[in-house]
Order: structure tokens, then sequence, then C-alpha cells
């Protein structure tokens, strides 16, 4: 690879990997403020599977923790494509609005929009009936290679975080998602009034 390359890799690692995991756990604190049913329910299952113990990696499986996803992926046509009505030409960048996607009825039943994580309690082919409807790391050859570690990552730092603190909204908070790029975010911070336990 020419130095340029090995640049633009390393860009795109530190652009895919942090920003996104940093926002899924701010959309997750965020949820689980507004929301402290989930929230206890969320720290009972930390305290019964690690105690006050520093979580291990192997037990981290153990939580079922789902994740907020991203709004948009955009997969680029590699060659001359025939999708449906459109046909869509070699290296156009396509929009697809996975947030759509994830909260479609037709697809997901009338409670779509509820956080039901029993949903995918017999796997995510089953939830899906077996179509390729659920995308929070994409699909396909452009997978998300950070995938595992992604979700590794944000449930050591969740289960740290409910361990040791609850949390609630700020009144100075302002439900305002944003589009920036492809990652949806809180125009106006995230302030959460957190107390030690
Ligand atoms: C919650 C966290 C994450 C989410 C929701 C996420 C989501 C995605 C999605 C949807 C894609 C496919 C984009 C497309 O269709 O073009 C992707 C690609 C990618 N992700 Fe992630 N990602 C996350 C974390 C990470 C982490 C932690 C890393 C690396 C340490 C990473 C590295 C990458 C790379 C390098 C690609 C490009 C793969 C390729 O084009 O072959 N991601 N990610």
């Amino acid at each position: 690879m020419t130095s340029e390359g090995v640049i633009q890799e390393c860009k795109l690692f530190f652009f895919a990997g942090h920003e996104t995991t940093a926002i899924l756990l701010v959309w997750t604190l965020i949820l689980l403020s507004k929301h402290s049913d989930w929230q206890a329910r969320a720290r009972d299952e930390v305290l019964q599977v690690f105690g006050n113990n520093i979580p291990d990696f192997e037990d981290l499986n153990w939580l079922k923790i789902t994740i907020y996803t991203r709004s948009y992926d955009f997969p680029e046509v590699n060659e001359d494509t025939k999708l449906g009505e459109l046909s869509p030409p070699a290296g156009m960048i396509v929009l697809m609005p996975s947030i759509l996607l994830h909260h479609d009825p037709s697809l997901w039943g009338d409670d779509a929009k509820e956080f039901n994580p029993e949903r995918f309690s017999e796997g995510v082919a089953k939830a899906t009936k077996g179509q390729p409807c659920f995308l929070p790391f994409g699909g396909g050859p452009r997978i998300c290679i950070g995938q595992n570690f992604a979700l590794l990552e944000a449930k050591m730092a969740l289960a740290l975080i409910l361990q040791r603190f609850s949390f609630v909204l700020s009144p100075l908070y302002t439900h305002a998602p944003y589009l920036f790029l492809t990652l949806l975010q809180p125009q106006y911070g995230a302030q959460l009034i957190m107390k030690k336990l």
C-alpha cells in the first residue's frame, strides 16, 4: 500500500470505529434515562452476571443489550445493476435508510416501534423471518469488520456505568436527533444527571 493509502485506512478506522460506538453509547444512555424501568432491568442483568466485579470478556455475551442503529448505510454500486424498477449505474452511492427498515411494521409487526429485545430471543434470522432487513452493521462483502469489537466495547462500557451509576435526563436536555453524514447525533448534546450508587 502507498503511504497515502495507509493514512486513508487509518482515518476510516478512526471515523468508522470511534464515532459509531460513541454514538451508540450516548443514545443508549439517553434512552435508558428516559425509560427507568429498562435501566433497572439492564442493571439487574449486569449485577446478576458480574456482581460488583469488573466484567470479563467471556461473560459479556450473557448481556442482551441491543444497539441503537445509525440511520443510513451508503453502499457503492460495483457494476451496472437492476434493483426492481431502478437501474443504478456502477459507482453510484446509494443512501439506504436502515432506520426506516428497522421500524417497518410490515417486516417487524405492529410493535415495530417498541423496544423489545425478546423479539431476538431465538436469533436474528427467526426475528426477521430470514429476510435481510436487520442491518445495523451493513451486510454482504462490505459488512462492518468491527462489529464484534464494537459490541464488546459498548457492553463493557455500559456494564461498568450501570454497576456504578443511576442516571436521568437533565431538564437541560432537548431531544433533537440530527443527521451528520451517516450518524444520528443529539444536536444539543446529551445532558444527564448521574448519581453514584
Ligand atoms: C456500533 C458501532 C458500529 C456500527 C453501528 C458500525 C456500522 C457499520 C456499517 C453499517 C458499515 C457498512 C457501511 C457500508 O455499507 O458501506 C461499516 C463498515 C465498516 N466498519 Fe463499522 N460500525 C461500528 C463500529 C466499528 C468499529 C469499532 C470499527 C473498527 C475498529 C469499524 C470499522 C469499519 C470498517 C473498516 C468498515 C468498512 C468495511 C469495508 O468497507 O470493507 N466499525 N460499519
